[in-house]
């Protein structure tokens, strides 16, 4: 099959692979009909995360058609899914706890090693994102492999296009729990840094959830007005001081919750980003200006909700404000889920809708291109999606 893989940094190729099969009786095999290019994949395209291999399929945003069961996968051939991007067994202490993101049996022992030296404990696997999480083959490929595939893949009802479901893979539960870790109160002001698809759906999320206020931070201006056309106030930190803005948007008190939607690979040119961007190597590779900033601005009491990824040590956080203020952290690998079948009802019934986002679609066999325009058209590239099924055209 063919399927998009990672050679080094600013490296992918679309190589010719041998065809995943089914390995465990829970597995399936998914051929894919429409897969995503994340912010996510962009920390392993700007070589960020370790433990890449060269010839790695990369991918953890797609959905498809199931094509093969092994005797104890619960789908059926021919059933269109999304599969989740965390890899979950069901049934281990944390997947009993709905944490699906810990789960502690699917990132194989021999791989979980790198986890556990630089987190403590080993944590899931993912799917296409390194062998730190497991080493597994991602869905940016004509097929994939789906392990424990009675537990995560959810099907989707006909008449439901690909296009209103896809973002259910990552996404659009990473958006709503970034914005349930807020815990919006009546009348709260939540501030949002990140206007990439996490951004603007943690912004949406949260104006579901009965937030009164959502401020959106970012300095692409094309991000910024679907950030608006969303409900969301702006503040495009180009043209001024995010933090001195928000203090007089708020009357002078500070958003009562705070959601950094930008991660380790944060833009601009104060002098602390500037600092982490030259001393950054692999593990000690988080720029955590946005983090930072977040913690500053945030509200005496405030919730400050981190989605946005990092993966090694992070240098001067404001650890002082962060507990003199009284604040309360939450972060993680999206539970996905936990999320899934609420989500799908709502964007079933309407009062969710996601395609807004997708800027462009293309072959995956233009998937490097893809990659590419996203990296350096973040203004415009919102979103890539593609698809498989139109490689003959295509080629
Ligand atoms: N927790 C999870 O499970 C999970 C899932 C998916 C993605 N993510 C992470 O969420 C983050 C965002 O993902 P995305 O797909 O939206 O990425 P993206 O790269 O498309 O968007 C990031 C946005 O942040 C903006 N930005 C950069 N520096 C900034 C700054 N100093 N202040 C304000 N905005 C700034 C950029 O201009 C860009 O619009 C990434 O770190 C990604 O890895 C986490
Ligand atoms: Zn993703
Ligand atoms: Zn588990």
């Amino acid at each position: 099959m063919r399927a998009l893989t990672w050679h080094g940094k600013h490296d992918v190729r679309m190589d010719t692979v041998p065809d995943p099969r089914l390995v465990n009786p829970r597995d399936a095999i998914i051929r894919i009909t429409s897969t995503a290019i994340c912010g996510s994949d962009l920390h392993l395209y700007d070589s960020y995360i370790p433990s890449m291999h060269r010839g790695d399929i990369l991918g953890h945003e797609f959905m498809g058609e199931v094509v093969e069961t092994g005797l104890k996968s619960t789908l059926q051939k021919g059933q269109r899914v999304v599969v989740p991007f965390v890899i979950a067994c069901g049934k281990c202490f944390f997947c009993e706890k709905e944490q699906f993101s810990a789960c502690d049996n699917s990132n194989p022992a021999e791989k979980a090693d790198l986890s556990e030296v630089a987190y403590g404990y080993a944590m899931s696997g993912l799917f296409g994102y390194s062998h730190m999480t497991g080493g597994y083959a991602g869905g940016q490929a004509e097929y994939v492999r789906v392990p424990y595939s009675d537990v995560g893949p959810i099907v989707i009802p006909d008449g439901l296009e690909d296009e209103k479901v896809l973002f259910l893979s990552d996404i659009l539960p990473t958006g709503w729990m970034a914005a349930e870790n807020c815990e919006i109160e009546p009348g709260d002001t939540v501030a949002v840094w990140g206007c990439g698809p996490v951004g603007l759906f943690s912004i949406q999320s949260a104006f579901l959830m009965g937030a009164h206020r959502v401020i959106a931070i970012d300095h692409y201006p094309h991000r910024l007005e679907l950030a608006k056309s969303m409900g969301a106030e702006i503040v495009n930190y180009h043209d001024v001081k995010v933090r001195e803005a928000l203090t007089e948007m708020t009357g002078g008190i500070g958003p009562d919750a705070v959601i950094d939607a930008v991660g380790m690979e944060s833009h601009g040119f104060t002098i602390d980003n500037v600092l982490d961007a030259v001393t950054t190597t692999k593990l000690g590779t988080d720029r955590t200006h946005v983090l930072r900033e977040v913690i500053m601005a945030c509200r005496k009491g405030g919730r400050v909700s981190i989605p946005g990824v990092y993966g090694g040590m992070g240098d001067k956080i404001p650890i002082g404000a962060l507990m003199q203020k009284g604040l309360q952290v939450r972060t993680g690998q999206t539970h996905v889920q936990r999320y899934l079948r609420p989500l799908l009802e709502m964007i079933g019934e309407g009062r969710i809708d996601t395609t807004f986002l997708i800027s462009h679609r293309l072959p995956l066999e233009q998937a490097p291109e893809g990659y590419k325009m996203f990296k350096e058209q973040q203004n415009e590239v919102t979103k890539v999606v593609l698809k498989p099924e139109w490689q003959k055209d295509a080629a």
